[in-house]
């Protein structure tokens, strides 16, 4: 199987948004709009990360849609199975809910819940042994990358997990690299410095497991329809973890269909 081959991913993180009246709305907005322009299955995989509380009631919301949208966690406990463990949700909890993806690693809980190295390889470790996708997020800040270490910081971020994942668990890894600093602040990173970091990752997945030409490598940081058409003709980028766009039905379902044109 070679690069091309691998079906687009576009994956709507509604971060700690919307108020449910709102979250309803939009989900009702997709899924009338992907009656009027469907995008198949075979070109684009679909899916929005809602807050933890509102996941089974978004879920059961697009059992109906057209064709499948996933529902992704945001985050998931580092402790396994149940117990006496206040406010967490476990990876098994998800699975026991139907919910099948769970985001890991995003920067935004790196930075501002002190999620650790190790604590993100026992999420990724208890999210793959319950049967999860783990959509592993990956980025440098401004800082790194004006000090030239921007390649080195994302190739770490991705050493750091392998030790936890077996060989045939990284077929339900996707990557999704999201510079820092491109993130809600309208700044992308041009398309050829995107291209030029998602081939050396794929360089270093390729050397750590058998499966470097088959997992699929999403951007992250201010993707919008404006940049979509050109982000998704990078052989390497498979797709966006979209942020704000993700919040409007109409912005989202461009960016979905300018990847599932690729394919
Ligand atoms: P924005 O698209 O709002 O920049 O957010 C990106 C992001 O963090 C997705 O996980």
């Amino acid at each position: 199987m070679s690069v091309s081959a691998i079906i687009p991913w576009v994956v709507g993180n509604w971060k700690m948004n919307p108020v449910q009246a709102d979250a309803c709305a939009l989900v009702r907005s997709m899924k009338e709009l992907l009656e009027i322009a469907p995008i198949a299955e075979a070109q684009c995989h679909l899916g929005v990360a809602p807050i933890s509380i509102a996941l089974t009631q978004i879920q059961a919301q697009l059992s109906t849609a057209n064709r499948a949208v996933y529902t992704v966690a945001q985050d998931v406990s580092r402790i396994p199975g149940t117990g006496a463990y206040t406010g967490e949700v476990s990876a098994e909890l998800l699975a026991d809910s139907n919910i099948g993806y769970v985001l890991v690693g995003h920067s935004e809980r790196r930075e501002l819940f002190a999620d650790t190295v190790e604590i993100l390889k026992a999420k990724i470790k208890n999210a793959l042994n319950a049967g999860l996708t783990v959509i592993y997020c990956v980025g440098e800040s401004l800082e790194q990358r004006e000090a030239g270490q921007a390649e080195a910081v994302v190739l770490q971020q991705i050493c750091d997990i392998a030790a936890v994942v077996e060989a045939e668990q990284w077929k339900r890894i996707v990557i999704a690299y999201e510079p820092i600093w491109a993130i809600g602040t309208g700044k992308t990173a041009s398309p050829q410095d995107a291209q030029a970091m998602h081939a050396q990752i794929r360089q270093g997945l390729s050397q750590i497991t058998g499966y470097g030409e088959t997992i699929a490598i999403l951007y992250g940081g201010s993707v919008k329809p404006e940049n979509a058409v050109e982000l998704a003709t990078c052989p390497d980028i498979n797709g966006a973890l979209v942020g704000g766009a993700s919040l409007n039905a109409e912005s989202f379902l461009q960016i979905a269909q300018a990847f599932a044109n690729t394919q």
